[in-house]
């Protein structure tokens, strides 16, 4: 017997259908999950035509908001012409992606491999750097987040986020520069923050590696972490341990790439670091999924062992990702990420002022948090999970992250208006004002 089709039949709870047909882990948020019809720009609508103003864009992937008819119109041709190829022949569209990411990616970067998830670019990443280099070992951080790949899953440094054991050896992980949480307390500057992390650092390949490190790889903002943004200098100090031990920087850019952070294309560029490879992938083709690794020159030479990718460098994802840079470029994102950051963070600043269960407003651009906490500055996610829950029940899409999921995250369209940033603004301070007075 055929089964129903399920985008024909509103009678069938899409829901527990979801919930019947998907492996456990595709869990939605909220506890009545939003069923997504449609979206356009920074809104969405869901299957009872309720409109949702999305202020995550798809976990800060929908760079230039939904449906952008460039996007839609350059798949719509591409998919009509040509819609798969390999990596095994040449298309027009791969090349001018890599030449449009190279004319803004740092200097020095000019090769590009693209794949299909930012998991399969660290997974690029990091096999780069052990062939340049011949070595093996790779440096993270804690509260990182690389993907769902055995490797990136060992990378990762969040228990939540690991379903089996490392299996993978030489992966070692030094602190995360997360001064809210820093062992020194919030009082000391940021220049003892960042000489206390670094010195960790230089401790953690000293002691538990050869001393012989293919490889040090770090966000500029640790996303899934919760926004975690280190303190100034630290990643600059941080490329010049790894160099003094003869690694690699593999910066990981795929939250904070294509002028997220604000001001700036690239996160690791407000700490002047170029680095050796550059990860991205989310906001990169609006919602298509690609994965990006660029690379120096001698980096990418030394790869000469075969490899392929069946959908890497697709044709219609190709396609996606130059419409959606030659926006980017064309509306000058960077820009507009960091004067929409700062109407977005002035905001937050009140709102942490009001509240005392607001621990810490952090961020640059359009990458927002608030870190939620007990009254000894104790994680509390149960209140972050309320406000979750009420800023739904306002209409407003945010996300939340954090090692105990204490951390609400915004990360909206960079081409939010003023007039819908104020409009979230608003929706998100009547969900604090309910979660506050529900105690
Ligand atoms: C910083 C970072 N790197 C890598 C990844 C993995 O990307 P993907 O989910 O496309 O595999 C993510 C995903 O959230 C990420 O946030």
């Amino acid at each position: 017997m055929s089964s129903p089709k399920l985008s024909e039949a509103p009678s069938i709870d899409q829901v527990q259908a979801h919930r019947d047909h998907l492996f456990p882990w595709v869990k939605p948020y909220y506890g009545d999950p939003v069923v997504i019809t449609e979206g356009e720009g920074v809104w969405i609508r869901d299957e009872k035509g309720r409109e949702y103003l999305d202020f995550f864009a798809g976990i800060v992937t929908t760079s230039i908001g939904h449906c952008h008819p460039a996007v839609v119109e350059r798949v719509r041709d591409q998919v009509g012409r040509l819609g798969h190829t390999s990596t095994l022949y040449v298309t027009r569209e791969q090349i001018e992606a890599a030449a449009t990411l190279m004319g803004i990616a740092p200097e020095g970067l000019t090769r590009t491999a693209f794949t299909n998830s930012g998991t399969e670019a660290i997974e690029t990443a990091v096999m780069a750097a052990r062939i340049f280099t011949g070595r093996s070992e790779i440096v993270a951080l804690r509260h990182a987040y690389c993907g769902r790949s055995t490797l990136a899953t060992t990378i990762t440094a969040h228990a939540p986020w690991r379903p089996v054991p490392s299996t993978i050896a030489g992966i070692t992980h030094a602190r995360s520069p997360y001064t809210y949480r820093s062992p020194l307390g919030p009082d000391v500057s940021e220049e003892e923050q960042t000489e206390f992390f670094i010195q960790d650092l230089i401790e953690v390949i000293e002691t538990t590696t050869t001393g012989r490190p293919a490889a040090l790889l770090v966000e500029p903002i640790q996303g899934v972490g919760g926004f975690i943004v280190p303190p100034r200098g630290y990643l600059a100090r941080a490329a010049e341990v790894i160099r003094s031990f003869g690694g690699l920087l593999i910066v990981d850019e795929v939250q904070t790439g294509f002028g997220r952070s604000g001001g700036q294309w690239f996160g690791c560029q407000h700490s002047g670091v170029t680095p050796d490879i550059m990860v991205m992938a989310k906001g990169i083709a609006n919602g298509f999924p690609v994965g990006a690794t660029m690379a120096r020159e001698d980096i990418a030479a030394a790869w000469t062992s075969l490899s392929v990718s069946t959908y890497g460098g697709n044709p219609v994802s190709m396609a996606a990702t130059s419409a959606t840079l030659d926006v980017m470029i064309e509306e000058d994102v960077p820009e507009r990420c960091r004067v929409r950051g700062r109407q977005i963070r002035s905001a937050l600043d009140e709102f942490g002022a009001r509240y005392d269960w607001i621990g810490e407003v952090r961020g640059m651009g359009l990458m927002q948090a608030l870190e939620i906490v007990g009254p000894d500055r104790e994680p509390d996610p149960v209140r972050a999970r309320a406000i979750l829950e009420a800023t739904r029940d306002q209409g407003l899409l945010v996300g939340v992250g954090g090692l105990k999921g204490q951390v609400v995250r915004m990360g909206p369209s960079m081409l939010i208006t003023e007039d819908e940033t104020g409009e979230a603004l608003n929706r998100f301070s009547a969900a604090l004002e309910a979660v506050d007075r529900a105690g």
